[in-house]
This record gives C-alpha cells, structure tokens and sequence, in this order.
C-alpha cells in the first residue's frame, strides 16, 4: 500500500481509475515515466473488473497513458511487463499500444 500511495504521489498523472455508475471501479491503470536508455511511460499495472471485460476499457486506459507520457514526459515508448503465461494481457497489448515495447517474464 505505501509502495503505492509513493507511486500516487510522484507519478499523480499515470494513475486512472474507470468509473461506472454509483462510483463504481470498473477498472484502472497505474503507472510511472521512467528512464534507463530513453525517456518512456512504463505500465505498474492495468486491471479491468470482470464483468467489463472485452469493452475496449483497457485499451482507453492504455492509449490514455500513452498519451499522457507522450505529451507531458515526451517519451519515446511506453512498456508494459506481463508474464509470458497471460495471453489476455498480451493480445490486448499487441492490439491497442501505439508506442509499444513489451515484455513477456
Ligand atoms: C488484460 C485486461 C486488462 C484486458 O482488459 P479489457 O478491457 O478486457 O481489454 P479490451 O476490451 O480493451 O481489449 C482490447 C483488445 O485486446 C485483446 N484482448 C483483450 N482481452 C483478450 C482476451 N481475453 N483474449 C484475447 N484477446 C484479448 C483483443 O484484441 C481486444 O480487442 P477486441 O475485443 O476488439 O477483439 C483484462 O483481461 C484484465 O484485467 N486482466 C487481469 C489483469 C492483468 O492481467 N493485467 C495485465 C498485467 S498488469
């Protein structure tokens, strides 16, 4: 938790969260910019509750990132680290990161 409120508090632009009605999450992004060979926006993580799945909620929430450490970071990319086993995760990063390295672990 206090990982993530430091987080919160250095990085306040990378981190959404999707809202449906009555304030409930339907999904968010955290994330950082970081260096370490060039400038990028680096995806901590991005999670979409079940029942909103396939809505193309991810894939706002990534372009939002993307757009965010472009315009304010200047990045040149934005990376995403998933484990190699979490096809999901992978298949939405192939389709929707626009400046995309990705790391399967
Ligand atoms: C990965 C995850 C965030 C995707 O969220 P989502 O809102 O369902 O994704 P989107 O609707 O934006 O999907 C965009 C595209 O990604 C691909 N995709 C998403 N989920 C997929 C799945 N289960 N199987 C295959 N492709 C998938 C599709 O190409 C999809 O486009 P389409 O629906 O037009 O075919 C969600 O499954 C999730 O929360 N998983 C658990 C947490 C996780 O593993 N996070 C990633 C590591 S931090």
């Amino acid at each position: 938790m206090l990982e993530y409120m430091t987080y919160l508090s250095r990085w306040p632009d990378y981190f959404h969260v999707a809202e449906g009605s009555v304030n409930k999450s339907m999904g968010y992004l955290n994330g950082e910019s970081r260096t370490g060979g060039s400038w990028h926006g680096h995806v901590t993580a991005v999670t979409v509750a079940t029942q909103y799945r396939r809505q193309q909620l991810a894939k706002k929430l990534m372009n939002l990132l993307e757009d965010i450490s472009d315009k304010i970071d200047k990045a040149y990319f934005a990376d995403l680290f998933v484990r190699a086993s979490n096809t999901p995760a992978i298949k939405m990063s192939e389709k929707v990161m626009v400046l995309r390295i990705l790391f399967g672990i």
